[in-house]
Parts: C-alpha cells; sequence; structure tokens
C-alpha cells in the first residue's frame, strides 16, 4: 500500500514508519520540517493547519495514519486547532482524494468530560474520525516509552545531576506503559488485519505501575540513588505556570510540564491490553528489559551487582 503518516518525523512517528516498511509498504510523511524525516521515505510537507496543502499530500494513498498530537501547547499549536482543527483538514483532503482506510492516534484517558483539554480534544477527534465514513481504527496509548521518548528520557536526565526526583501529587497514579515497537506493531497491522476497523484500541503494557515505582525503575536500572520528594499538586501547578511562562511563551518551546498536563496525572492512565494482544498477535515488551536498551546501565548493574534502592 501507500500510506501517509503524519507526523511520521516523531518519536513514535518513525518506529511506525520503520514498522511499515519491513511490512513492504510505500511511505509518505506530513510534517512541517522543524525535525529530519526519516531516509527511504518521501516527505510531503505542510501543516495539517493549512487545508490548502493536505489533499497533494494524501493523492495516490490508499491508507492514512494520523499521528501528529502535542503534548504542550505553544504558539498557534493549540489543542483544539492541533487535534480537533488539524484531524478535521486531514479528514477532509483523505476523502476528496479517495483515501478509504484510517489509522487514528488517540491516548489514554480519552473520554467525554475528561478534565484535561488534551484529552476533550482527542475525543473530539476520535469523534469526528468515527463520523467519517473511512474504515478507521483508533488506537489510544498509555505512556510510550524507547529511544528517544519524552517521559523516560527526562527523569533520567534529571537523575544525572539532581538528588532529589519530583513525586508530583505523592505519585500514586498509575500507569501502564508501552513499548515504542509495540505501539508501531499496532499502526502497521491494523492496515493488514480487516477485523480492526470499526474498533478503539488500549494500547498498554501488562505491567502497572505507578509514577513512584516508574521513578524506582529508572533509578534501578541507571544504578542511581535519589531521594523521591512528594510535590504537593498546588506546588506543581505553580512550577507548571512558571514553566508555561518562560519555556513556552518566551522560549517558544513545549515547556516540560503544564497545567493540562497535571490534570492529566490526577487520573490514572491505565487499560485492557487484551484485545490489543489479541488482535495484532503479540506480547507487549516489559517496561524494565524496554528501558535497559537504551538508558546509560549504572556500575552495579555492569557488574551484575545488586542495585541501589531509590528512598
Ligand atoms: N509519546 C507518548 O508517550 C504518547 C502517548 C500517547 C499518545 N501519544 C500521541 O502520539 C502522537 C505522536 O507523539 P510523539 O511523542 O511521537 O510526538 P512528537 O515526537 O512530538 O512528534 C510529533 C510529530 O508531529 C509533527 N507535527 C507537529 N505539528 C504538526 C503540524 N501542525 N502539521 C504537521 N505535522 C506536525 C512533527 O513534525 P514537525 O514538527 O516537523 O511538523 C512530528 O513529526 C501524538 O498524537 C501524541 O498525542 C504520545
Amino acid at each position: 500500500m501507500e500510506v501517509l503518516v503524519s507526523g511520521g518525523s516523531g518519536f513514535i512517528g518513525r518506529a511506525v514508519v520503520a514498522a511499515l516498511r519491513q511490512e513492504g509498504h510505500r511511505v509518505r510523511v506530513l510534517s512541517r520540517g522543524t525535525v529530519p524525516t526519516p531516509s527511504g521515505v518521501s516527505w510531503a510537507r505542510g501543516s495539517i493547519l493549512e487545508p490548502n496543502r493536505l489533499p497533494a499530500a494524501c493523492r495516490g494513498c490508499d491508507a492514512v495514519l494520523h499521528l501528529v498530537g502535542i503534548i504542550a501547547e505553544v504558539g498557534p499549536q493549540t489543542y483544539e486547532r492541533v487535534h480537533v482543527d488539524g484531524t478535521r483538514n486531514l479528514l477532509a483532503a483523505a476523502r476528496s482524494e479517495g483515501v478509504s482506510r484510517w489509522v487514528q492516534m488517540s491516548a489514554l484517558g480519552t473520554r467525554v468530560g475528561a478534565l484535561a483539554r488534551y484529552h476533550r480534544t482527542k475525543w473530539e477527534a476520535e469523534e469526528m474520525v468515527r463520523d467519517s465514513g473511512l474504515r478507521w481504527t483508533v488506537h489510544r496509548p498509555s505512556i510510550v516509552f524507547g529511544p528517544g521518548d519524552g517521559f523516560v528520557n527526562f527523569f533520567e536526565r534529571m537523575s544525572r545531576w539532581s538528588p532529589v526526583l519530583p513525586l508530583i501529587g505523592g505519585g500514586r497514579m498509575q500507569f501502564q506503559p508501552i513499548a515504542v515497537e509495540d505501539v508501531a506493531r499496532s499502526f502497521a497491522g491494523a492496515l493488514s488485519r480487516p477485523a480492526t476497523e470499526g474498533q478503539t484500541y488500549d494500547l498498554c503494557g501488562n505491567e502497572r505501575f505507578t509514577f513512584r515505582q516508574l521513578l524506582a525503575e529508572i533509578l534501578r536500572v541507571t544504578g542511581r540513588t535519589r531521594v523521591l520528594l512528594p510535590v504537593p499538586w498546588a506546588l506543581a501547578r505553580v512550577q507548571a505556570a512558571l514553566a508555561e511562562w518562560v519555556v513556552g511563551r518566551m522560549l517558544g518551546r513545549p515547556p516540560p510540564m503544564s497545567r493540562d498536563a497535571l490534570l492529566m496525572l490526577r487520573d490514572d492512565n491505565v487499560g485492557d491490553p487484551g484485545p490489543m494482544k489479541r488482535a495484532f498477535e503479540f506480547e507487549p515488551m516489559g517496561f524494565q528489559e524496554g528501558i535497559r536498551r537504551y538508558l546509560p546501565a549504572g556500575p552495579e548493574q555492569k557488574s551484575g551487582a545488586r542495585p541501589s534502592e531509590c528512598r
């Protein structure tokens, strides 16, 4: 098939492109070009916020895998514009060019009336896809880990220099992380499995971790000992507002934490991996096994000694 991957140059997009190419598909990537496009694919340069450019990007494609999304708002890239208007624009272009198959990137926690605008706008996008008349599949991943990820690498980098890691809200909320390769095979696999049409899948691993346990796993793998310091929600909110102002507004970059992302952290981010495992026929990679592949191993890990415990 000829497949358009919107956001195919991003962290997850690159893995999706690799999985598609392995299955023999021809791949076209739609992105603005702020990060390099993977090699071996053609590039349709453009923003999903510019409807005029999108029909040409979709022309001649059999399927669209729509991955573009933002975790933090910067300038014109707001949740409403990117998730809702952008999905509407690309859907219209796909329909006008006769594309019949669509696989949508959503997120676990997406539902009507969710606290976070990220989740509410992802829900609106899902609804547009379900009403589109195309043959659709929706994927909702939990936190995605793998080389180049945002979450694990952020806390690993922080633990290089900081004696303390923040346990936001006490760190009791739960996650069910999934490897980027498993997300990628679910996207690519949907194209060859008609039974996945009209279905919405939770993409998550078998294991549930609290936020505290996730940080402890990162410290265990890197062999570091750091204090896990509870940060009350109110203080985290002040810090997030500051980060939005300084990093988002003044530097024009996505802040490491936003008030909307804090709202997401108030909910457990867990699901049922059963339907995904049955539909795409794989067992998800374990979190510790997965992060060992790309985090620097600590001296205890290299020598095989017992890892340091976090406090
Ligand atoms: N990472 C996770 O843990 C996670 C979990 C659940 C769901 N998701 C969802 O997965 C998707 C991908 O996440 P990611 O972590 O791979 O993000 P990412 O690394 O930031 O990649 C985003 C991609 O979208 C492109 N893009 C951004 N704005 C665009 C626009 N206006 N028009 C066209 N392309 C645009 C970017 O390229 P340019 O900047 O060059 O345009 C890039 O290719 C998102 O929808 C996200 O909500 C991620």
